[in-house]
C-alpha cells in the first residue's frame, strides 16, 4: 500500500488515533460559508421529499446505519427501515410510496450492497451513497454521494471509517431537522475531544483486556439505547481480530435465553452512555454477575459509580456512540495482540467483499 503506517505497529492503531482529526475535519467539510453545519442542497431536497429512508449496508456500515436511523428518527422525525445488504436484495420488504435508499459503505465496492442498488434504480427509485472512496462503485452508480473525509482505511477492521460514518450521519439529520435541541457543532467538537482523551489513555485498555479477555473462548457485550448498537459493533470488532466469539446484546434482552450462556468467568463489558436506561442496564450487570459473569463497566461521566472499569467523558447521549465505541475499537485491538492475531489482516476476511 502507498499509505505509510509510520511509526506505528498496525494500520488499526494508526486509524484509531485519527479518529479526532477525522470528526475535526468532516465538521470543517460539511460547513458553510456563515459557519453552520450542513449538506448539498440537493440532498436536502432528495431527503425532505422522501416518506422514508432505507439504509442499506453490510458489516461495520450496518451497525453505523443502525445509529443513523436513530439520527433521522430522533432529529428530523423521518422514519428509517436499516436492512443488511445480502438481505434486502432477495427478500424485499413492502416500501413506502416514495423511498429513498442511502447506502453505507466505507469502500463503495461491497458486492452484497451494489446489487440492491441495481435493483432498486431499475425500480426507479433515487438513491444516495455515504462513501469514503470518491468515483467508488456505490458512489457512481447512486444520483448522489455524500463523502466520509476519513482518509484511506486500510486495517481490514474499520474504525475510523465508522466514526465518520457516524458523524456524517449525524450532520445529515440535523441539516433536515426543523429545528434541534442542540448545538451539533458544538457537540460534535466536544466528542471529537471526548475520543481524544480516551484515545490518550489507551494503556488502561491493555489492562481491561489482561484481566477479562486473556484466555476467554467467548464474551459478550451490552447496553441499551444507542449502546446496544454500539454493543454489536464492539462484538464483531472483537471477533474480526481477536477470533473471540463475542454476542451484542440488548441488555434487557439478555435474560430471555441467552443468560443460560453466562458461566464462571464469561466476560460480560457493559456500556452505559445512556442516563434514562443507565439503572436498567446496571440492573442487567447484577443478573449476570449473579450468575458468576466477570463483569466491566464502562459508562460516562455523570452516570459513573464507584467500582466501574472505565469511565469516558461525558459527550451529549445521541453523540455517545461516537465515544462509546473507542474503549471497545482499543479492547479488540489489545485482545488481538494479546492473543497474538493478526491486527491488520485477520483470517478469512477482506477489506471489502466484492463477490455476492
Ligand atoms: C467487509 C469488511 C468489513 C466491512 C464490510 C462492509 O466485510 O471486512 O469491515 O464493514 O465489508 O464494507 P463497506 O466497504 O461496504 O463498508
Amino acid at each position: 500500500s502507498d499509505i505509510d503506517k509510520g511509526t506505528y505497529p498496525h494500520y488499526m492503531l494508526k486509524e484509531m488515533d485519527e479518529q479526532p482529526a477525522v470528526v475535526r475535519r468532516i465538521m470543517q467539510q460539511y460547513e458553510n460559508e456563515a459557519g453552520d453545519l450542513t449538506i448539498d442542497p440537493t440532498i436536502l431536497q432528495a431527503i425532505k421529499e422522501a416518506d422514508r429512508l432505507y439504509i442499506i449496508a453490510a458489516g461495520t456500515s450496518y451497525h453505523a446505519g443502525l445509529i443513523g436511523k436513530q439520527y433521522f428518527e430522533k432529529m428530523a422525525q423521518i422514519p428509517v427501515e436499516v436492512h443488511i445488504s445480502s438481505e434486502f436484495g432477495y427478500n424485499m420488504p413492502l416500501l413506502s410510496k416514495k423511498p429513498l435508499f442511502v447506502f453505507i459503505s466505507q469502500s463503495g465496492e461491497t458486492a452484497d450492497s451494489r446489487q440492491v442498488l441495481v435493483k432498486v434504480k431499475e425500480m426507479g427509485h433515487k438513491a444516495l451513497t455515504i462513501t469514503n472512496v470518491p468515483g467508488s462503485t456505490l458512489s457512481r452508480e447512486a444520483d448522489y454521494t455524500l463523502l466520509l473525509h476519513a482518509g484511506p482505511e486500510i486495517a481490514v477492521a474499520s474504525t475510523k471509517a465508522y466514526v465518520a460514518q457516524v458523524a456524517v450521519l449525524a450532520i445529515t439529520a440535523a441539516a433536515v431537522a426543523d429545528q434541534l435541541t442542540f448545538d451539533l457543532k458544538k457537540e460534535l467538537g466536544i466528542a471529537a475531544n471526548a475520543i481524544q482523551s480516551i484515545i490518550d489513555r489507551k494503556e488502561e485498555f491493555a489492562t481491561v483486556v489482561e484481566k477479562f479477555l486473556a484466555t476467554t473462548r467467548n464474551a459478550f457485550f451490552i447496553g441499551r439505547g444507542m449502546d446496544y448498537f454500539v454493543s454489536m459493533e464492539a462484538a464483531l470488532k472483537l471477533k474480526e481480530i481477536s477470533y473471540i466469539q463475542a454476542e451484542g446484546f440488548a441488555g434487557g434482552e439478555l435474560k430471555h435465553g441467552t443468560i443460560a450462556l453466562i458461566e464462571d468467568g464469561t466476560p460480560v463489558i457493559a456500556l452505559a452512555t445512556q442516563k434514562e436506561v443507565a439503572l436498567n442496564l446496571r440492573g442487567n450487570v447484577k443478573e449476570v454477575a449473579a450468575r458468576g459473569a466477570h463483569t466491566c463497566i464502562i459508562a460516562m461521566e455523570g452516570m459513573d459509580e464507584a467500582g466501574d472499569t472505565l469511565t469516558i467523558p461525558h459527550v451529549h447521549p445521541l453523540l455517545a456512540p461516537l465515544a462509546a465505541v473507542v474503549p471497545v475499537q482499543l479492547i479488540s485491538y489489545y485482545a488481538a495482540l494479546y492473543r497474538g492475531c493478526d491486527v491488520d489482516k485477520p483470517r478469512n476476511l477482506a477489506k471489502s467483499v466484492t463477490v455476492e
